[in-house]
């Protein structure tokens, strides 16, 4: 049965639940201060790149099921309010600065009756919910039913994520709110998603929890891929070979120049914050190492072109991808532009290619120079990184590429070329964590 559902917040989280929610046949409005956001979306577009969103998004708006608006009045009460409001990393670069779940909390106080479930969605530091219950109980005057449903969509496969989690968790403090959230997802559950039903603080650090693991796997194989660099092993096969184990597993375990985004570095050090807060720091203190092996990767790149090209004042060097990783143009935290800045603030002429975020650069950074088309970019390029492993990029021919470039040197930040054929048209290919012989 069709619930009437409210999601606030229409960044990359919230317009992908709203979508969704209405693909499983609910009646959804959207809501979010940004009038240009609203508006774009009403239009049937998406302000950031992620595949499959606008058609469906699109379908959606056409079958009347998804509108947006900047007004919290709403003629109908919702039964469900999802809070998909960001929690960017605070200015002291610690804690999750949780002010919009809060404002949004207390705009909803007017228009929620006594049966509606406001639902937190974002990713917050543990104790967050019971705060904003407390506090949202307060203002409206009555007991607001509140209840925590992470998400765990990752950029790129964003809306294929939402509508096929791997698990759908529910903290709920009352049965009612447990109870409308299942009819909400009931088509998914009814093909046998598992769902994990838990208290409120269990799925507010179910969230963090499951991003500090995945990031400490990607800063665990960095770790050993320099132990493999200055051992001649061989990061590549050691992963391989640890991940047939069941209990360790192949996935995220692809060494290169390591995690960015808006999720994992901010999600990990705002753990740590919290855990401070706690009292418990020194139970989390670890990943401190996984943010510091993480910035070192981006270092030793910068290293390894010095030790390549001497002096990097003037030298002309190629990062082939600025998103933080393929199928988005989201460089929060982008391991390649950090690269980039940081050679261009060695002195280097640093020119920028990437398929789809180039625009997203605007005039931002002046010091680096933005390419559209990959051979221009190429032309006379002295060193070639590979930042992000955009398809496109696997499939250059190195012998035509060969010809275009300066000189033959490129650094595969992602592992992801054909070492032997790039070798056999006569480049020298640095490899991270691997002891590839030149
Ligand atoms: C991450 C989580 O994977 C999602 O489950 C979560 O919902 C999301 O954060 C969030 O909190 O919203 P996302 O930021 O889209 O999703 O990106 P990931 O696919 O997790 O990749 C993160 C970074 O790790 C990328 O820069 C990627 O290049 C890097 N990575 C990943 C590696 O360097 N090696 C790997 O083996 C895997």
């Amino acid at each position: 049965m069709a619930v009437k559902i409210c999601v606030v917040g229409l960044g990359y989280l919230g317009s992908t639940h709203a979508v969704s929610m209405a693909n499983l046949g609910h009646d959804v409005i959207g809501i979010d201060l940004d009038s240009a956001k609203v508006n774009l979306l009403n239009a049937g577009r998406v302000s950031f790149y992620e595949p499959g969103l606008e058609s469906s998004l699109q379908e959606s708006l056409s079958r009347g099921l998804v509108r947006f608006q900047t007004s919290f009045k709403m003629a109908e009460t919702p039964d469900v309010v999802f809070v998909c409001v960001g929690t960017p990393e605070s200015a002291s670069h610690k804690s999750a600065d949780t002010s919009h779940v809060f404002s949004a909390g207390e705009s909803l106080t007017n228009v929620i009756s006594r049966d509606t479930v406001v639902v937190g969605k974002s990713t917050v530091p543990v104790g967050t919910a019971a705060l904003l219950r407390e506090r949202m109980s307060a203002v409206a005057g009555l007991p607001v039913h509140l209840a925590w449903n992470p998400e765990f969509l990752r950029e790129g496969t964003a809306l294929e994520d939402s509508l096929n989690p791997d698990r759908i968790v529910i903290g709920s403090w009352d049965d009612y709110s447990s109870q409308k959230l299942k009819e909400v997802y009931k088509p998914i559950l009814d093909r046998g998603t598992p769902l994990v039903e838990v208290d409120v603080p269990t799925a507010e650090l179910v969230k963090v929890a499951a991003n500090a693991f995945l990031a400490t796997k990607v800063s665990f194989i960095n770790a050993m891929a320099e132990v493999a660099e200055v051992s001649g092993a061989d990061a590549v096969e050691l992963a391989k070979a640890i991940g047939y184990d069941d209990r360790i597993g192949n996935k995220f375990l692809r060494n290169g120049i390591g995690f960015g985004g808006g999720c994992l570095p901010k999600d990990i050090r705002g753990f740590v914050a919290r855990a401070e807060e706690l009292g418990v720091g020194e139970a989390v203190s670890f990943l401190r190492d996984v943010d510091a092996i993480n910035q070192r990767r981006r270092a030793w790149v910068v290293t390894l072109a010095e030790q390549e090209l001497g002096e990097l004042k003037d030298r002309k060097i190629l990062m082939l991808g600025l998103s933080f990783k393929p199928e988005t143009d989201d460089m929060r935290d982008s391991p390649a532009l950090d690269i980039a800045l940081r050679l261009a603030r060695a002195g280097a002429k640093v020119t920028v290619h990437d398929p789809v975020a180039l625009h997203a650069l605007g005039d931002k950074h002046p010091e680096l120079i933005g390419e559209q088309d990959l051979s221009a970019a190429a032309m006379d390029q002295e060193l070639v990184i590979l930042g992000t492993e955009w398809s496109e990029y696997k499939s250059i021919d190195p012998a035509s590429f060969g010809d275009l470039v300066a000189n033959k040197l490129i650094i595969d930040g992602r592992n992801v070329l054909d070492v032997a054929s790039w070798q056999a048209a006569g480049w020298r290919l640095i490899a991270l964590g691997r002891n590839v012989h030149n």
